[in-house]
């Protein structure tokens, strides 16, 4: 018997929205076909965007969507994707696959599927080919509400107001894609580049985002935050509102990556050994900059997080295009209770990608969708978002194959804004389910609904069986007072709704 405490009263942190924010690069199929299919398409859409996909990210809330890159971002130039479709400029994606991309889907496209899924914009500039000069215009296009040349321009392209821009990256992968820059060069870059990312919306301050680490590189971490965070005599920081990480689970390392559906156990612990390694990311990342920046005021924005397989056979390699187990369920849910656990510095995160691309919510072919494990985990955990974490604590043994160990449960907990109690849990076991005595202290629970996402380690959803895979009720909790007694199968996530 495994034995989970909670505090209620006990407020930690609030879990900001963006924490279940999501990605969407120029790569593959992810903005085309996936999101983006053209208003003359067959396949449903509303001003181009598939009305089918729109709908299935509006039921899990998605509440920030990073946009067009990714490596793509640093070679990608704005006025390219403005302006009458038919005569914008035909480029090469060189990174991705070596396509054709058109920019059909420009800044315009961008701030109209925002609105459509009702989420905030977070745009990533160019620092690695672009010039100062084009990205402080691409913020005066996006923004400025006064007369200005690119007020103009925008109103002559159909856009008389300003959109609400309220991310604004500056530079991506800085340490490679985005220009191989050492971390003291791109620091000075970053601080010359974000001087002209302007507030130019009276009492709306745009978040500047600074290039981070890769993984373990805690030099970069050390050398950015030494050279970018400041504060100003009011004591507030200046120059930077977040610091970015990237971290993709490669179970096999990067170059080989291994296959998204075909594993043992042992890769099976392997991969979710590697998806807890993000604590050990988070908890050091955040002691260097508490150094710095010791009130928080900077957010940990870890804008690629994910797993990264090997595509699938016949695909081309440039799309990374790769199918979705319950394997991925569990990085999800584990690496989404390590968000919540860590709200007081993680400010916001993007699973990488959206649609089509590695570790999506959300496949499609042709005119048909499916929903992966992933996206019934964000759906389950979308009512973590905005409420405050609060203590908890669970008893765990370890488990896992011969070389590869892991903890057998996960677990974290929030109150929502009408005090119901939320809680989600793993359990990382291919074959052992646990019994779990809960105590939620504070007084009585008067109920429980439960849902869970559980299947076998292989288990995925097909364009042939598309509900291998999805949300059930869970009915197997016990109250008794103030504890709750229950059976978490193996190979599962759930998530419990606690009223007192
Ligand atoms: O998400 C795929 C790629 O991974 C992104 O373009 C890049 O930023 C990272 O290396």
């Amino acid at each position: 018997m495994a034995k989970l405490t909670i505090n209620p009263e006990k407020k930690i942190s609030r879990i900001n929205r963006e924490v279940y924010g999501h990605f969407s690069e120029h790569l593959g199929r992810c903005i085309y076909e996936g999101i983006y299919v053209g208003k003359d398409s067959p396949i449903k859409n509303e001003n181009g965007m598939r009305t089918d996909v729109i709908e299935a990210l509006k039921e899990i809330r998605v509440p920030v969507l990073r946009w067009p890159g990714g490596c793509f971002a640093d070679e990608y130039h704005w006025r390219d994707g403005i302006g009458p479709k038919e005569e914008r400029k035909k480029i090469v994606n060189t990174h991705w696959g070596g396509v054709v991309e058109d920019n059909s889907f420009g800044t315009h496209e961008f701030f109209e599927l925002c609105r459509q899924l009702g989420c905030k914009a977070y745009v990533n500039g160019n620092l690695g080919s672009g010039t100062v000069q084009e990205m402080s215009e691409w913020v005066e296009y996006m923004t400025f509400e006064g007369v200005s040349p690119m007020a103009e321009l925008r109103a002559k392209n159909g856009q008389e107001k300003p959109w609400q821009l309220e991310y604004f990256g500056v530079g991506n992968e800085s340490w490679g894609c985005g220009g191989n820059m050492n971390p003291e060069f791109y620091a000075n870059e970053y601080r010359r580049y974000q001087t002209f990312v302007r507030d130019y919306k009276k009492d709306h301050h745009i978040e500047k985002i600074c290039c981070g680490a890769n993984v373990d590189d805690y030099e970069w971490t050390e050398k950015v935050m030494e050279t970018c965070f400041r504060r100003t005599p009011e004591g507030f920081h200046g120059f930077m509102d977040g610091l970015s990480l990237h971290y993709y689970v490669h179970p096999e390392g990067f170059e080989i990556k291994g296959s998204a559906t075909d594993f043992d156990e042992e890769v099976w612990y392997k991969t979710l050994n590697k998806a807890l390694y993000m604590e050990e990311l988070i908890v050091k990342h955040g002691a260097v900059m508490d150094k710095y920046d010791p009130e928080k005021k900077v957010g940990m924005i870890v804008d690629e997080w994910g797993t990264w397989f090997t595509v699938e056979p016949g695909t081309n390699p440039g799309f990374l295009y790769q199918q979705n187990t319950m394997r991925d369920a569990l990085v999800a849910g584990i690496t989404l209770n390590i968000f919540n656990k860590h709200s007081d510095r993680v400010k916001m995160a993007n699973i990488a990608q959206m649609v089509n691309v590695l570790q999506a919510v959300l496949l499609t072919e042709g005119e048909k969708m499916i929903k992966t494990p992933t996206y019934h985990v964000f759906n389950m955990y979308k009512y973590h978002q905005g409420a405050d974490l609060v203590e908890s604590h669970i008893e765990t043994e370890t488990i896992g194959g011969k070389e590869w160990k892991v903890p057998n449960l996960t677990e974290s907990a929030s109150v929502d804004a009408d005090g119901v109690l939320h809680l989600t849990l793993t359990n990382l076991s291919v074959s052992e389910d646990y019994k779990i005595e809960a105590s939620v202290e504070g007084g009585a629970i008067s109920s429980v609904s439960a849902q869970i996402v559980t299947g076998e380690m292989h288990d995925m959803n097909t364009f042939e069986d598309e509900h291998c895979v999805e949300i059930r009720k869970f009915d197997g909790v016990e109250i008794s007072g103030d504890t709750l007694n229950f059976c978490i199968p193996k190979c599962s996530v759930l998530h419990l709704e606690v009223r007192r």
